[in-house]
């Protein structure tokens, strides 16, 4: 597969996703994209279905999209050493930053999805959030997208 990546079912290599941060991208209904840090992620299964459970807080832009905009996101997991990309996309808003353009990301159209997923990373999925539910523990939203496809670096995946 091109772009040094493979396809992978959705529980391979789930060391790498348990233990980085990640890179959630959300898209607006015209197109535009936005990013933000997650670290409060899981992989767990919902009426059969593989998902990626994500706890986005409510005064994130990302909330706004994931219930305004494309019902879908994608999942990136970059390596360890790029913590300017993760530092850029949990620190700014994408209410006023094009975070892309700082962090210098490029992107890979979706196979499954209108929302693309981030080169060079180590681990990504796309998602169609099938449920959501509030957090009753914290000012969060659960958001769970089936995973559709997912994808690792030729880094990780020999
Ligand atoms: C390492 C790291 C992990 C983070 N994890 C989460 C998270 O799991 N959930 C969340 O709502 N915010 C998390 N944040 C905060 C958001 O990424 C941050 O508020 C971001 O600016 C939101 O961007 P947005 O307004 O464009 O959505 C994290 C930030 C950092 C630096």
């Amino acid at each position: 597969m091109s772009n040094n990546r493979k396809e992978i079912g959705p529980y391979d290599y789930i060391e790498y996703f348990k233990r980085n941060t990640a890179l959630m991208v959300s898209m607006e209904r015209n197109g535009n994209l936005n990013v933000m840090a997650l670290d409060w992620k899981t992989i767990e299964e919902l009426n059969g279905n593989p998902v990626i459970r994500a706890q986005v807080a409510y005064s994130r832009y990302t909330y706004q999209l994931l219930t305004e905009g494309v019902n879908e996101f994608t999942i990136n997991i970059p390596s360890e050493n790029n913590y300017e990309v993760v530092d850029i996309a949990g620190s700014y808003s994408g209410r006023n930053t094009n975070k892309f353009k700082q962090a210098g990301l490029e992107t890979i159209p979706g196979k499954k999805t209108k929302v693309p997923t981030i080169k060079d990373c180590i681990l990504s999925y796309e998602c169609q959030i099938i449920h959501t539910s509030k957090s009753n523990m914290s000012s969060h939203h659960y958001f769970y997208g089936k995973i559709l496809t997912a994808y690792a670096s030729n880094e990780i995946a020999k």
